[in-house]
């Protein structure tokens, strides 16, 4: 199975992931999480896309495409996947559609204050990448990660000023491809408000149509 998950930042769509990448024993596959890998590492990539990050701008399209193609090619990648955050551009979309078919793209739909409401209450454990949300998903004890015991942090990029930069980014740049999928027939939108466990089960039954 070969899906894009597409959609506005903060709808949901890392958090789906994680459970839909067991469910279909496929990778979960994310762009943002590839540079905050690098960026972790003090990679010459990561080094070079740190401040774009911070500021909720995207990454150029040719350095992203590489890192998806570099990506593609580690052995669990050859039986299906789930992108997370790619394509973000039409030069994106393109460049995919030569590497790889889809089966679905699927399109997590979210008004713009439930967006900014999940985002500037969104916290993660540095070291796991795992995702809480101070109202919808706290850990057990506030602050702190119910794994590793570590404080949790909030990203650079939840901060107010990149999510309004962040939301126009979308708007300007990814939101044109929901059009650009709907014509090729590959398109399905989920409705992303209601609680994760709503969300899932109509992806899996949307998905197995
Ligand atoms: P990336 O990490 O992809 O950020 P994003 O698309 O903005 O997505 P998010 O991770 O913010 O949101 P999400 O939809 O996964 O939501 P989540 O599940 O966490 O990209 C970061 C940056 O990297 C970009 O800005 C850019 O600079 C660069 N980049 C990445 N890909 C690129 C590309 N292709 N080209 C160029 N640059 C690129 O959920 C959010 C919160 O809501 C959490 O707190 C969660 O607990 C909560 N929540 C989730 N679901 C629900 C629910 N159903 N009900 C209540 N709360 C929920």
């Amino acid at each position: 199975m070969n899906l894009v998950f597409l959609g506005p930042p903060g709808a949901g769509k890392g958090t789906i992931a994680s459970e839909a990448k067991n469910y279909f024993g496929i990778p979960h596959i994310s762009t943002g999480d590839l540079f905050r890998s690098h960026i972790k590492g003090h990679t010459d990539l990561g080094k070079q896309v740190k401040v774009i990050l911070a500021a909720g701008d995207l990454v150029p399209d040719s350095i992203t495409i590489e890192m998806v193609k570099q990506r593609f090619l580690e052995s669990d990648a050859q039986n299906g996947f789930i992108l997370d955050g790619f394509p973000r551009t039409i030069a994106q979309a393109d460049a995919l559609s030569e590497m790889k078919a889809l089966d679905a793209v699927v399109n997590f739909v979210l008004d713009r204050d439930q967006i900014v409401k999940r985002l500037s209450g969104r916290r993660v454990c540095k070291s796991t990448g795992k995702t809480y949300h101070i109202h919808y998903n706290p850990p057990k004890v506030e602050g702190i990660d119910d794994e590793t015991g570590e404080p949790l942090i909030q990203r650079e990029d939840d901060k107010p000023e990149a999510i309004l930069n962040r939301l126009s980014v979308y708007e300007e740049q990814t939101e044109p491809l929901i059009a650009y999928y709907r014509e090729k027939g590959l398109l399905v939108d989920i409705d992303a408000s209601p609680a994760p466990e709503k969300v899932f089960a109509a992806l899996i039954k949307t998905v197995q149509k």
